[in-house]
C-alpha cells in the first residue's frame, strides 16, 4: 500500500519537483558569501551565488552562428567585476555577413539589478531594463532572447530549441555532482549544441540566419583572471557530431582538457582529463604555445581538437571564417568550419561550424 501510493511520485520529471525562485542580482554584500558548487535540488540554470561580494561573479552566456559560419551573435549578462566594475553588464558582439563587428558592453552602475527567476531547470531573465532579456522552457528545450539596446540601435531576437542535454565538464549531472572545473570557476552547460534562428537589427543592417547555437554558465568566488594563463574552448557542430571543448592553463601550470560529443543528440563522450588524451591545439604560421602576451592570436588559423577515451578515437578540425578581438587583447573569438568524426569511420565524417575562443593570457591583468 505504501510503495503504491509512493511509485508514481517517483517517476514523476525531476523539473516538476523544482518550485519557482525570483533572484535579484547583484544583492551585495561585504562577506563572505555562498557560492554553489553543486546543482542541489533547485533549477540548473539558477543563480548560484544568491548574494554577491565584490569578488564574485556570475554570467550567462548565449550564442548563435550561421550555418556558413559567417555571422555571429554572443549574448552575456553579467553580474561580477571581471570586466570593469562589480555592476550588472551587458555584453554583445554581433558579426554581419558583411564581416563587419558589432561589440558593447553595456554597464549598469551601481544601482542596476538584473532580475532572474526560474521554473523547473530553465531561467529567464531581465537586465539594464529590458535591453537584454531571456525566457528559458523549464525542461531547457527552449530558450527565447529578445534584445532592445535602443542607444545602438540593435534590436531583435534569437531563439535557441536544444539539440542535446544538460551537462557538467568534470563530473556526471546529479544533485551531487561537481560544477567546479577548478577552484575558481564554476561551470554548467545547459544546451550544448541548439538549432539557433537568428534575426537581428544593427543600426539599418539585417542579420538573420538559422545555424547553430549554445547556452552555458559560468561563477565562482574570485576572479578567474588572476588564476587563469590562457584557456581554449569551443563548440561546434560537424554532420552528426556536436562537440563542446576546452583547455585551461593556470598561471602555476596545471592544466584540465576536457570534451563532450554527442551523436545525434546522445552523449557518446563526456572527458575531462589533466594528461594530453582531450587536447586543443591551435595551428598556423607562427602561432606561439602557450600564448605568451595580450592580443597573441592574430596568427592562429583554427584548432584541432583530438579526443582518446575508452578505446575511441575522434579527431576535430576548427578552421577560421572570422576573427574578433576580445576585451584589451586578453581573448579572441572566431567563427568558422568544423569537420570531423570517430578515427577509423572517415567515411562518416560531415562538416558544419562553430564558434571558439582564446582567453589571456592576463599577465596579472585584472579587468
Ligand atoms: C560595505 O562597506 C563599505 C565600507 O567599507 C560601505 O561603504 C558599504 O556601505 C558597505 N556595503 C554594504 C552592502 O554593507
Ligand atoms: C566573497 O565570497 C567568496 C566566497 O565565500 C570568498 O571566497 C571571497 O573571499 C569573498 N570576497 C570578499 C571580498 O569578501
Ligand atoms: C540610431 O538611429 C537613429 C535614427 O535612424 C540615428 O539618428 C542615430 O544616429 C542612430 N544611432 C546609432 C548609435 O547608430
Ligand atoms: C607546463 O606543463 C606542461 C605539461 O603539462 C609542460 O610541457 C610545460 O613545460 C610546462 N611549462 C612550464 C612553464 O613549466
Ligand atoms: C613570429 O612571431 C615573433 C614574435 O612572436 C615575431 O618576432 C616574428 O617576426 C614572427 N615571424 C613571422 C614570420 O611572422
Ligand atoms: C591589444 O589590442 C587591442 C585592440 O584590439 C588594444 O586595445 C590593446 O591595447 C592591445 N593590448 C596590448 C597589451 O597590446
Ligand atoms: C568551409 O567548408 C565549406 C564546405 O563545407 C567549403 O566550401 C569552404 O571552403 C570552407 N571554408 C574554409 C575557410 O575552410
Amino acid at each position: 500500500m505504501y510503495l503504491l501510493t509512493i511509485l508514481p511520485l517517483l517517476s514523476l520529471p525531476l523539473t516538476l519537483a523544482k518550485p519557482p525562485a525570483n533572484y535579484l542580482l547583484p544583492s551585495l554584500t561585504n562577506t563572505s558569501v555562498q557560492v554553489d558548487t553543486k546543482p542541489g535540488c533547485s533549477a540548473l540554470d539558477r543563480p548560484y551565488i544568491p548574494s554577491q561580494n565584490s569578488t564574485t561573479y556570475e554570467w550567462w552566456y548565449f550564442d548563435a552562428v550561421s550555418s556558413d559560419g559567417l555571422s555571429s551573435v554572443v549574448l552575456i549578462p553579467f553580474s561580477g567585476p571581471i570586466v570593469g566594475r562589480h555592476y550588472p553588464q551587458f555584453l554583445l558582439q554581433i558579426v554581419t555577413p558583411e564581416g563587419e563587428i558589432f561589440h558593447t558592453i553595456t554597464e549598469y552602475g551601481p544601482n542596476g539589478r538584473m532580475y532572474v527567476s526560474t521554473k523547473g531547470d530553465g531561467s529567464s531573465g531581465i537586465i539594464g531594463e529590458g535591453d537584454f532579456t531571456w525566457i528559458g522552457e523549464p525542461d531547457l528545450g527552449r530558450y527565447d532572447l529578445k534584445v532592445d539596446l535602443k542607444e545602438h540601435n540593435v534590436s531583435g531576437s534569437v531563439t535557441l530549441i536544444s539539440a542535446s542535454k544538460p551537462f557538467l565538464l568534470c563530473d556526471t549531472l546529479g544533485p551531487e555532482a561537481s560544477t567546479q572545473s577548478f577552484w575558481f570557476l564554476d561551470w554548467i552547460n545547459l544546451i550544448g549544441d541548439a538549432v539557433a534562428i537568428v534575426d537581428l537589427k544593427v543600426g539599418d543592417q539585417r542579420v538573420a540566419f538559422t545555424g547553430n547555437g549554445y547556452h552555458d554558465k559560468n561563477w565562482g568566488p574570485v576572479h578567474f583572471n588572476q588564476h587563469i594563463h590562457h584557456w581554449y574552448w569551443g563548440h561546434a557542430r560537424a554532420s552528426l557530431f556536436s562537440v563542446v571543448w576546452y583547455k585551461m592553463v593556470t598561471n602555476a601550470n596545471e592544466t584540465k582538457s576536457g570534451a563532450w560529443i554527442a551523436k545525434d543528440g546522445e552523449e557518446v563522450i563526456s572527458a575531462c582529463v589533466e594528461d594530453t588524451s582531450v587536447d586543443i591545439v591551435p595551428f598556423g604560421n607562427n602561432v606561439t604555445i602557450p600564448p605568451n602576451r595580450a592580443n597573441d592570436t592574430d596568427d592562429i588559423d583554427g584548432f584541432t581538437i583530438s579526443v582518446q577515451q575508452g578505446g575511441e578515437e575522434y579527431m576535430f578540425r576548427f578552421e577560421e571564417k572570422v576573427w574578433t578581438p576580445g576585451y584589451g587583447g586578453t581573448y579572441a573569438r572566431w567563427i568558422g568550419n568544423f569537420t570531423g568524426g570517430k578515427v577509423g569511420e572517415e567515411e562518416g565524417w560531415g562538416s558544419g561550424v562553430g564558434v571558439t575562443e582564446q582567453m589571456g593570457p592576463f599577465g596579472g591583468l585584472v579587468l
